[in-house]
């Protein structure tokens, strides 16, 4: 029983979801086996940024500034520094862009950019699959909003054609990778079609491409040779980069416009020191190891034990995901990874359509052949 009294609804809906089996919990306790963490490198779970970072984390900032376990303020109050600002200039160089703005972390720079940037006269078209950081920006703009059809260029199109005479701008949204099946968005093409338009503005989330894709792990979009003609991309570093924090690529106005006016860049602490530390060594790592081409083999790998389990959804991202079709067999294909001690990620409806459940592992580089044998193993006795 607690103390506290509650709005019943609070207790229903738990009292719900417990029923249904599908009750969030937290838990600290994990299986050995990472086929679930988005730490695909492997820069956190080895350590490889830990040596790095404390050895600078006792120095004084060049503007003689403590370099304090807190950033004591907003970046536009007193929590910003020339680390910070050297730091986007070395972000904005390596993705070949003008200018780059850190966020404290992906959802924030998706909530800041969207709920600022689209004006009332606007319109945004996003993909059906996009990430919720996106949809609540999207939400919190005053702009009209319409979904296309996951990865459907024709449905975008036709969007674009019926409205484009009713609004002043469009913006196009839509990911490197997506997160529930490692699928990524067809980027040359709306490229192609969005550079027909004038006022038509694409941003596209690597928050599952950096590391993974591109020169030195720069994303899709470098390996795809594109960066120039996206309005915004968003890099996020609590994923292959292994730390933690977002950051806001494209054009000096837009890094300005939204310095002024993107309410989750302006009204928040600002990362503290040690985090722009992370961010700026995990680029280092990025050039300075190969964690990607291990990463890469691996997920070579397997593919080549995997060529007959048909229920995966094939991708060449570090996401991957076997379609099950049911809670039952998802809570059945858990329980037996959970016996060879491999942690994976369950999706049940009602948070995924139902009939597209599925469970959902991410290959990493510190992934052995063993561990994707046993994996494999046990994918296949549930491959339809
Ligand atoms: C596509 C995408 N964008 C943004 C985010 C949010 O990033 P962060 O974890 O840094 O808040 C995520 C995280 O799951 C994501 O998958």
């Amino acid at each position: 029983m607690s103390l506290y009294h509650h709005p019943t609804y609070l207790l229903k809906a738990l009292a719900e979801r417990e029923q249904n089996g599908i009750l969030r919990k937290l838990t600290c306790t994990f299986p050995e086996i990472d086929f679930c963490s988005n730490d695909y490198l492997g820069f956190s779970k080895l350590g490889l940024l830990d040596s790095k970072i404390h050895a600078q984390i006792t120095e004084q900032d060049a503007d003689g500034k403590p370099m304090g376990f807190g950033a004591t303020g907003s970046r536009l109050v007193s929590g910003n520094s020339r680390i910070i600002e050297e730091t986007e200039k070395q972000i904005a160089f390596f993705h070949h862009a003008e200018s780059a703005l850190i966020f404290n972390s992906g959802y924030d720079a998706n909530v800041g950019l969207l709920s600022s940037v689209p004006q009332k006269n606007d319109l945004i078209l996003y993909d059906e699959m996009i990430h919720a950081s996106i949809y609540d920006g999207i939400r919190l703009s005053h702009s009209t909003h319409y979904k296309f059809a996951h990865n459907d260029m024709e449905n975008l199109s036709e969007l674009i054609q019926r409205h484009r005479k009713d609004f002043e701008n469009i913006y196009v949204v839509a990911e490197s990778v997506y997160s529930l099946d490692g699928d990524s968005a067809p980027l040359l093409e709306l490229v192609e079609i969005c550079q027909d338009f004038k006022n038509i503005f694409l941003i596209v989330d690597e928050a599952h491409g950096i590391g993974v894709f591109g020169k030195q792990g720069r994303g899709l979009c470098n390996a795809l040779s594109i960066e120039k003609k996206i309005f915004a991309r968003i890099y996020t570093y609590g994923k292959a980069m292994g730390c933690h924090g977002a950051a806001i690529v494209g054009s000096d106005i837009l890094r300005n416009y939204l310095i002024n006016f993107s309410r989750t860049f302006i009204y928040t602490t600002a990362l503290p020191y040690y985090s722009i530390e992370a961010i700026k060594h995990s680029y280092q790592l990025l050039i300075e190891t190969n964690q990607k081409d291990l990463l890469q083999n691996n997920i070579a790998y397997f593919y080549t034990k995997a060529a007959s389990i048909k229920s995966i959804v094939k991708s060449q991202s570090g996401i991957h995901a076997i379609q099950l079709g049911s809670n039952d067999l998802v809570d059945k294909l858990d329980r037996e990874l959970k016996s060879i001690n491999v942690h994976a990620r369950i999706m049940k409806s009602p948070m995924i359509k139902q009939g597209k459940e599925r469970i959902r592992f991410s290959i990493h580089a510190f992934n052995t052949k063993a561990e994707i044998d046993s994996l494999i193993d046990c994918l296949s006795r549930f491959s339809k």
